[in-house]
């Protein structure tokens, strides 16, 4: 790897003790994080994940800044979705600790119900609507709102879905309405939808992994622009995509992962997207070539 990416490259090393919360474990008392409720929407300290004996993330240290867009890079497999559903809840981590917005999480009883209610959000592609449902029900689901007798008050659903798709997503026309079955969307139609519900329930952290696979250029836009107004909201954002353009586009800051490991934190204005390209490029020739001498 040539002296100038080295130079550019902030690569993660040493100096992570000083991100690390300070334990009062002498008193047994909470730990304390200081700043963290301005500063961080998120921290993972020291994660690790197995999934029998592979290892899948190995010594995971990652801050989100609360109103940082962080677009996470790294080859099939490297352990990017992994991340993302240790923190949405859908598993545990086999050790290390999760701090949100300051809080640190019991990760014994978190899970995607409790990653909602602390504001995290993720959108996939394909998989973030139920397809046999209506528009309106499904941005609901698990959340209605129900009045004083539990009932669902469907008018004030269908008005609220109504002006997101509108104002929010920007749906024009084409019959599609909030009766509309989710079946009849088109890929960057649902992940609108998906998005639009994110921002509805004011989620302060989005996770968008892989949003754009195997979507249209305009529909890629879309998700694209309303990635930018995640940023203009004030709220955070992981974007992981295969696609460096787009990633280079809307990220504060880039996270490289290779094999479960983060090997470099990049802020964007530190480097142009012909240098994160060939730095990318260059990282994975030279692994190449360690593996072959
Ligand atoms: N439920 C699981 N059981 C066993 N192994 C798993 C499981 N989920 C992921 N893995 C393994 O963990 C590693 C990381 O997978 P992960 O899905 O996080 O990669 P990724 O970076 O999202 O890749 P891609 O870009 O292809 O989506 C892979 O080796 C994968 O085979
Ligand atoms: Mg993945």
């Amino acid at each position: 790897m040539s002296e100038r990416f080295l130079a550019e490259l902030s690569v993660l090393g040493g100096d992570f003790e000083a991100h690390l919360p300070r334990q009062d474990s002498l008193r047994g008392g909470p730990i304390v994080i200081e700043d963290a409720v301005e500063r961080y929407a998120l921290r993972m300290v020291n994660i690790e994940k197995y999934f029998g004996l592979v290892c899948a993330l190995k010594n995971i240290n990652l801050d989100v800044g609360r109103n940082e867009i962080i677009g996470l890079i790294g080859d099939n497999g490297a352990g990017k979705s992994t991340i993302v559903k240790i923190l949405t809840g859908v598993f545990p981590p086999t050790r290390g600790e999760l701090y949100i917005a300051g809080q640190k999480v019991d990760l014994r009883t978190y899970n995607v119900k409790r990653a909602h209610e602390h504001g995290i959000e993720t959108v996939y592609q394909d998989r973030s609507l139920g397809e046999k449902q209506v528009l309106w029900r499904n941005f609901f689901i698990g959340r209605e709102i129900t009045g004083r007798f539990g009932f669902i008050n469907v008018k004030k659903e269908k008005a609220i879905v109504s002006e997101i798709m509108v104002n929010t997503i920007g749906f024009r026309g084409k019959g599609i309405t909030v009766d509309s079955s989710v079946k009849l969307l088109s890929g960057g139609e649902r992940q609108g939808v998906a998005i639009g519900r994110a921002m509805h329930f004011e989620a302060e952290l989005i996770i968008l992994d892989e949003p754009t696979a195997a979507l249209s250029l305009k529909e890629v836009r879309k998700v694209i622009n309303f990635v930018h107004q995640i940023k203009d909201g004030g709220k955070a954002c992981i974007y992981i995509s295969h696609d460096i353009q787009d990633v280079y586009e809307i990220s504060d800051r880039f996270i490289v992962m290779d094999r479960g490991e983060i090997v470099a934190s990049i802020v964007k204005k530190d480097m142009t997207l012909k240098a994160l390209d060939e730095f990318l490029l260059e990282y994975s020739h030279g692994l190449k070539d360690k593996e072959e001498s």
